[in-house]
């Protein structure tokens, strides 16, 4: 039976990369029924639509979600990142953002050397605060962090049961526990408490800024890491600086339940700046259409794009030749 996938190209760059993303798929034999939708910051700018709650109730019918990149430059910050992106995440309960990453320097292999699990629906991104007294010289911004029990446990158990399904069995906790002596109190707590249940599962924790030095300097040290939404971020634009650019870094926001569609898309962002140029590397892109192949259990599918995508000879060339190559070695 065909899977069925929500499909949105977005801007800029994103439809370029995810038409050759479903080319790679089509190419794999696995057969998708796609259903198009037509949002982000061009369609917020032609009519004001950005993610109605009847377009949220049509997705839950659909298997999987596939999202190029939204965003443009003419529409003011946090409009569509909130109202469509983080609104996906919330709504459709993605707890996961699961972001996987070549550890040797630049160095393509087939396997993921490190993963990154970042939590996807709490912290700083909850949008807890405001502003008071807006404009006046006594203007106060507060910005909070949301942090339940139920939300840190979840999103450890997810990346404690991923660590022990691989060879190394080691997990790394991220955060900052000296300073945010509150909310890293509550994630301190939870994962070693969650840690009882699994040891078979080596642990470390690393604070968030000795773990960026260690991200550049050693990356190897690393099999596992859970950390917060902000932190998470930050860490894994890092995580692909080093590990061959954000041009490869493919990316999963998960509902681990099931209970609605989880959606996939590469780390970068819609690039207007080379929009219809060829410059665009489509490989993050079709590496997230492999994670999405995985969530689909079309592993044997998703293994060979993963293959065809670590080949240097498929890296060069336009947006629509490192497309084709990779779905001729498919
Ligand atoms: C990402 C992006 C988003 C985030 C933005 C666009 C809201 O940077 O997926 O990493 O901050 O989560
Ligand atoms: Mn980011």
């Amino acid at each position: 039976m065909a899977h069925k996938v929500g499909v949105i190209g977005g801007d800029g760059i994103g439809p370029e990369v995810i038409s050759e993303g479903l080319k790679v798929i089509e190419s794999s034999g696995v057969d998708l029924e796609i259903h198009d939708y037509d949002l982000g910051g061009e369609r917020y700018l032609r009519d004001g639509t950005i993610l109605p709650d009847s377009i949220l109730e049509e997705w839950k019918g659909l298997d999987v979600l596939y999202l190029g990149a939204v965003g443009t430059p003419d529409v003011p910050p946090g409009v569509i990142e909130r109202g469509l992106l983080l609104k996906m995440r919330f709504e459709l309960d993605l707890y996961i953002n699961l972001r996987p990453f070549i550890a040797s320097k630049g160095k393509r292999t087939d396997g993921h050397d490190f993963i990154v699990i970042r939590e996807n629906t709490e912290g700083t991104y909850a949008g807890e605060g405001g502003l008071l007294r807006k404009g006046t010289p006594h203007e106060i911004a507060t910005q909070g962090s949301v942090n339940t029990r139920y939300g840190v446990e979840r999103c450890v158990k997810y990346a404690f049961d991923l660590s022990r399904s691989r060879p190394r069995k080691h997990l790394t906790l991220v955060h900052k526990t000296n300073v945010l002596t509150f909310s890293g109190d509550l994630w301190e707590r939870t994962f070693y408490d969650v840690a009882e249940e699994y040891p078979d599962v080596e642990i470390a924790y690393n604070h968030i800024d000795a773990a960026c030095i260690y991200f550049v300097e050693n990356p190897q040290r690393y099999d596992v890491v859970v950390t917060d939404n902000l932190f998470g971020d930050i860490l894994t634009d890092l995580g692909g600086a080093i590990s061959g650019g954000i041009g490869l870094a493919s990316s999963a926001n998960l509902n681990p339940k099931r209970t609605s569609p989880s959606m996939f898309e590469p780390v970068h962002g819609s690039a207007p700046d080379i929009v219809g140029t060829g410059q665009a590397n489509p490989t993050a892109a079709i590496l997230s259409g492999a994670l999405m192949l995985d969530f689909l259990n079309e592993s044997e599918a998703a293994r060979k794009i993963e293959k065809a995508c670590a080949k240097p000879e498929t890296q060069n060339g336009t947006t629509r030749q490192i497309g084709d190559a990779i779905a001729a070695l498919v």
